[in-house]
């Protein structure tokens, strides 16, 4: 089974709006949440995404999120309400521009799939990734593909993070820069470039596998939902990974909390059933 970077997403079905939850009693439930699922996932497909980046929450199809969505999305943390489950997952799937190899998402393919009662579904998705035509999402004919994970940020950015001195060099040229940019104002989280680049050279680096954590790699996730909301997703990479109890990410998690079921889904039998 490959993990791939979006698709452990845990989902409570129930929160999905009325107009397409057909009565309890019925059997097409399973129709349907498939149906949910896969029309979910589509979103994520470039040029689906686009729209949804460049306009949040708004640019989403009626009736695939409530508007009290929570879950995890695995390796980046947990999230609650419709606007942060809307970002972690469009905001982060790559479009061709964005990154020099120009991969996007080109197909996404539910390959399980199970839903035993109308509220609770279980999938594993493969998000397949690589070098696409900017202009029709369309994968280069010949192209190195690749299901999306760890290795993938290397293949897809052309970067490879686990070289030190590449590491570095990540934060002096990108990420820094980039927060530097990005966070302005009321949302500014360091005095300069190099008062960003001195503190943040002080902590580990991480791996895309593994997002949340006080390090670079998740920083570097999180730079990239700035451009939505900056007052909401700075503080994450700001010096401090977030700024309170109800609004950090790049924090080093204790793990029992995260797996806390009752804490982020208010009870810690709701995927049974
Ligand atoms: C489910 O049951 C209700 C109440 O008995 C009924 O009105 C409704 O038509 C049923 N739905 C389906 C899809 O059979
Ligand atoms: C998802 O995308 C595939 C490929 O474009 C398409 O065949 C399928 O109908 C879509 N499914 C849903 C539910 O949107
Ligand atoms: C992308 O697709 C368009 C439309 O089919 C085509 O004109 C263009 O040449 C393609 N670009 C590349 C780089 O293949
Ligand atoms: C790490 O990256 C630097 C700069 O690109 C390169 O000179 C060096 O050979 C790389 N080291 C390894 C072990 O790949
Ligand atoms: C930014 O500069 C001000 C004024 O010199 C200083 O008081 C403050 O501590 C600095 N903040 C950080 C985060 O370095
Ligand atoms: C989300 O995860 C963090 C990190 O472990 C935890 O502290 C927080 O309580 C969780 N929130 C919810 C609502 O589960």
């Amino acid at each position: 089974m490959i993990s791939t970077f979006l698709c452990r997403a845990v989902f409570l079905l129930s929160a999905i709006s009325g107009t397409v939850l057909a009565s309890d009693n019925s059997t097409d439930f399973v129709e349907r949440n498939l149906h949910t699922i896969q029309s979910i996932y589509n979103l994520t497909v470039y040029p689906n995404n686009v729209p949804i980046i460049q306009n949040g929450g708004s640019a989403v199809p009626p009736g695939l999120f409530n508007q009290d969505a929570r879950g995890r999305v695995t390796p980046v943390g947990n999230f609650t309400g419709f606007e942060d489950s809307i970002e972690y997952f469009f905001s982060l799937a790559p479009t061709p521009q964005a990154n020099p190899a120009g991969a996007a998402i080109f197909q996404a393919d539910v390959v399980e799939f199970t839903s035993g009662c109308a509220n609770v579904a279980a999938s594993v998705v493969y998000l397949k990734t690589g070098p696409v035509n900017a202009t029709t999402g369309q994968v280069i004919e010949g192209a190195k593909t690749t299901a999306l994970k760890q290795a993938w940020s290397s293949i897809a950015t052309g970067v490879d993070y686990t070289n030190v001195t590449i590491q570095q060099g990540a934060i002096a040229t990108a990420l820094c820069p980039g927060i530097q940019d990005r966070c302005t104002g009321a949302n500014q989280q360091f005095n300069t470039t190099e008062t960003c680049i001195a503190e943040l050279s002080q902590k580990p680096f991480g791996t895309f596998d593994e997002a949340w954590g006080d390090n670079i790699a998740c920083r570097t996730i999180h730079l990239i939902l700035t451009g939505h909301r900056p007052e909401v997703h700075c503080p994450h990479v700001g010096p401090n990974g977030g700024n309170g109890p109800d609004n950090f990410k790049c924090v080093d998690i204790d793990y029992n909390e995260y797996l806390n079921d009752a804490l982020l889904f208010g009870s810690s039998e709701v995927f049974r059933c």
